[in-house]
């Protein structure tokens, strides 16, 4: 429209008693929103053209900016939990995963209780500090910058209780499942046996819907009892939850707590047997070095084991990490690797699979933190 200009429709909207700044220039107008903004605030862009470009600019500012100063996020920590609560900064997490790399956490802590690890959600979801759940780190690649924010680990003892009544297992989310294992067959449960091999967590396991020996944590489980990020614990049948193969959407966004797990009486021989033979094809077919367990999920096709193993990568390495020569989908670390070389082998391998056999591999470890 002839004569209108961004001056002109300032002036027409000043007319109309709504307030309003005319700023020429996209860097300056970022710069000057997030002057303007509050705690709270929605800010929208709205119009034509480049527009777009400084609202991306905003939310890649903010998602790098400290919500507060390291100090005061500690000392707001601090004033979540009790004395009994493990609380510290700059913490190494290589040595708390079974691949052994990956750099710090800003801040690491072991809740007491359902209480104090609600009170550590609440905080960090209202002042927006990335937070972060570990277990017992078996399915983990941590990059080697390390991780930003909170990382939560359920291995206090208040959350590591198994419960037994009958032929149900309350066990609590930080509780290994090589414990529950033992207490279902000292307790003549069977079922349970395939969970003893998973170097993992029962929150873990609930998490991923881990599985080994053709079955399912999910299969096992009677109830959930899960949190929500304002601190809200609820239970609920199992059947009721939604499973994938190594998945629980519901468990993205709320955190696993615990679990009934329930086996079928059984004579402990039976068990012992089932146990025994686990045992001997596990210890046959992968390898005790230290690993992440499977790098990548089966796709439909093949199994990525055998896929990688016909592909001749067996022992290939890249520094420190290497395919393992006794299964094709772990990556062991010779004990120099960085989360870089086990990355740089992850992409080699998913290159080598689709040049040669058109086959995508979708990893199946957890791969979080920064480079
Ligand atoms: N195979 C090869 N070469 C290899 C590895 C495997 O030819 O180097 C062949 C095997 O002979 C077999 C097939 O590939 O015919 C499948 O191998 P395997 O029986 O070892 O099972 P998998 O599918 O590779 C799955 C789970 C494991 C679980 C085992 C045992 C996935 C991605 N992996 O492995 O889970 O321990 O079954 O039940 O579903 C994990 O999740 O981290 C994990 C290790």
């Amino acid at each position: 429209i002839p004569g209108v200009n961004s001056a002109v429709l300032l002036a027409a909207i000043q007319n109309q008693g709504q307030p309003g700044e005319l700023i020429p220039a996209l860097d300056a107008l970022t710069a000057a929103v997030r002057n303007a903004m509050r705690p709270g605030d929605v800010v929208l862009f709205l119009g034509a053209g480049t527009i777009t470009r400084a609202a991306h600019d905003l939310a890649k500012q903010l998602r790098h900016e400290p919500a507060m100063p390291n100090e005061e996020i500690f000392k707001q920590l601090a004033n979540c939990v009790s004395p009994a609560t493990v609380l510290r900064s700059d913490e190494s997490l290589a040595r708390r995963t079974t691949l052994r790399v990956g750099g710090k956490a800003d801040f690491y802590v072991e809740p007491a209780g359902e209480t104090e690890l609600g009170a550590i959600l609440r905080f960090c979801t209202g002042a927006r500090i990335p937070f972060l759940l570990l277990g017992r780190g078996s399915n983990l690649l941590i990059r080697d910058g390390g991780i930003r924010g909170v990382v939560i680990s359920l291995s206090h003892p208040a959350f590591s209780k198994i419960e037994i009544t009958g032929d149900r297992m309350r066990c609590g989310a930080g509780a290994k499942l090589k414990a529950v294992s033992v207490e279902a067959r000292r307790n003549e449960l069977a079922g349970l046996e395939f969970l003893e091999g998973i170097p993992g967590s029962v929150g873990g396991a609930l998490r991923m819907n881990a599985g080994a020996m053709g079955a399912w944590t999910f299969e096992v489980v009677e109830t959930l009892r899960f949190m929500d990020y304002e601190g809200s614990v609820q239970e609920c049948p199992a059947s009721q939850v939604n499973v994938e193969y190594r998945g629980c959407p519901l468990l993205k966004n709320h955190v696993a707590v615990g679990a009934v797990f329930k086996g079928q009486q059984a004579s402990r021989t039976q068990i012992e047997e089932r146990l025994r033979s686990f045992n001997a094809k596990r210890w046959d077919s992968q390898p005790a070095a230290p690993s992440a367990g499977c790098i990548f999920k089966n796709p439909k096709a093949i199994p990525a084991g055998k896929l990688i193993d016909e592909l001749g990568l067996k022992g290939t390495r890249v520094g420190g990490a290497m395919v393992s020569d006794v299964h094709g989908n772990f990556i062991v670390n010779d004990g120099n690797a960085t989360a870089r070389d086990v990355l740089n082998l992850i992409a080699m391998i998913r290159e080598r699979a689709k040049a040669a056999r058109g086959v995508d591999l979708e990893t199946e470890v957890e791969i979080i933190g920064e480079n």
